[in-house]
């Protein structure tokens, strides 16, 4: 590349993603094939509209592109309609409420602070929450989601629409729960998977498809594919509307987006083909299998876990009983070569800039190949790193916070230990390569 400016910046993103662990449980290595389709000559093609009905000519190759992708989707899902050309979970979430609602509706679903996203009708400062009208349910005092509580809820607000997923849930969902009480209120179920489509794909989470109506998800988490994402209308949805398919279409292009990424759509088709060999389910398993491993000897070196641990590829370390809080732990860890983002807690009455957690995952080190030894000794670096910083405790005066963040940012980058943490951390990386 001619640009060295940008060519260095590149390398060094490279290299930083080669030797620290990438624990963000939202991040993965997405394989050589699937990156490799993103810079292809397909970038530069329009095509508006979809397969045999496109606003330009040259879509030939597109169309067949964009059909092998819908028909894996599909294959993989177990479901009679896919639409791929969602940008990203965002608007796929946007799309959604426009073809199946009138402004002012309400959408029922998670709260931010216990694992929720913004696009699930956070009051004020969204789309989802500012031009539909909110209806949040909590988690009770264990971070579980309480469906008596949410049943009720339901019953009250009349959602015309309950959207289940989350960004920091470890827990399983219960599906067919979630039905009985959308049908309750004549409610569309809209299951939000874009964390854990992977763990579905590869029969290690129960599948929403029996029983939503629509289900989207992004295509860059646990499923390893490119920025994306996908909405799936299921038989339940069809059956309820057989028009479902073409409003959820329509709601997409022309509603909210022009000219699908066609390079996007060739890797999400890669990326399919990727999650329907053997090696996925396999790769699923040891996901779940790395979360359980690491959670339990994080609990047994003392750390509180929300909900008390994970069923799934994710977990939240709650930091409030150690007097820490997220920004402090996740700078540190940072500086140990383990990448990880600070969160809000259940309950958390920090906000959501100084949160009280840590959220952690394993699918993008599970892609290096690491399994269960590797956990137990990143759960140890875990431990240690937090035990360097506990000092340094939540200041609620502004000033006073600013302070010590500045003080601790010098202080930490001369601490023995956590230098010798990142040399470790570099050797097993140095072992594992990236994907
Ligand atoms: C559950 C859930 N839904 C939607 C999104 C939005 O996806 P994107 O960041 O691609 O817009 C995310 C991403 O974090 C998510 O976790």
């Amino acid at each position: 590349m001619k640009d060295i400016q940008i060519t260095n910046l590149i390398k060094k993103e490279e290299r930083r993603q080669r030797d620290t662990l990438m624990m963000i449980p939202s991040e993965n290595y997405a394989s050589k094939d699937v990156l490799k389709a993103l810079g292809t000559v397909l970038s530069n093609k329009y095509s508006e509209g979809y397969s045999g009905a496109r606003y330009y000519q040259g879509n030939k190759f597109i169309d067949q592109i964009e059909t092998l992708a819908i028909e894996r989707a599909k294959k993989l899902f177990g479901v009679p309609h896919v639409n791929v050309q969602p940008y990203s979970g965002s608007p796929a979430n946007s799309a959604i409420y426009f073809a199946l609602l009138k402004p002012g509706d309400k959408i029922m679903g998670l709260m931010l602070r216990p694992g929720g996203h913004l696009t699930h009708g956070h009051p004020d400062v969204t789309f989802s929450g500012k031009y539909f009208t909110p209806v949040q349910y909590d988690v009770d005092i264990n971070g579980i989601i309480d469906m008596e509580s949410v049943a009720k809820l339901a019953k009250k607000e009349k959602p015309q629409i309950i959207v289940v997923g989350t960004t920091a849930y470890p827990r399983v969902f219960d599906w067919k729960k979630w039905r009985i009480i959308a049908d309750s209120v004549g409610a569309y179920l809209l299951a939000d998977i874009s964390h854990i489509a992977g763990l579905i794909a590869g029969g290690v989470h129960p599948s929403p498809v029996p029983y939503a109506d629509i289900v989207m998800t992004t295509t860059h988490k646990t499923l390893r594919g490119p920025r994306g994402a996908m909405i799936l209308v299921t038989d339940v949805g069809l059956k309820k509307d057989p028009e479902m398919g073409k409003k959820i279409d329509r709601g997409v292009f022309p509603g909210l987006q022009g000219g699908p990424h066609d390079h996007q759509t060739a890797s999400i088709a890669i990326t399919l083909y990727e999650a329907l060999s053997p090696n996925f389910k396999k790769y699923a398993a040891q996901i779940v299998a790395n979360a359980h491993v690491l959670s339990k000897e994080l609990m047994s070196k003392g750390l509180t876990l929300t909900t008390g641990g994970t069923d799934n590829h994710l977990m939240v370390i709650d930091l409030r009983p150690l007097g820490l809080y997220g920004n402090i732990v996740a700078e540190a860890l940072e500086m140990a070569g383990i990448v990880t983002n600070r969160n809000s807690v259940p309950h958390d009455e920090n906000p959501p800039f100084y949160p009280s957690g840590i959220r952690l995952g394993t699918p993008a080190v599970t892609s290096r190949g690491m399994k269960e030894g590797e956990m137990k000794r990143i759960a140890g670096w875990i431990v240690e790193v937090i035990d360097e910083v506990k000092e340094y405790r939540f200041k609620k005066d502004k000033e006073e916070r600013k302070v010590m963040l500045k003080n601790f940012r010098t202080e930490i980058k001369r601490n023995k230990r956590i230098k010798e943490i990142e040399k470790e951390v570099k050797i097993l990386c140095s072992k594992f390569p990236t994907p």
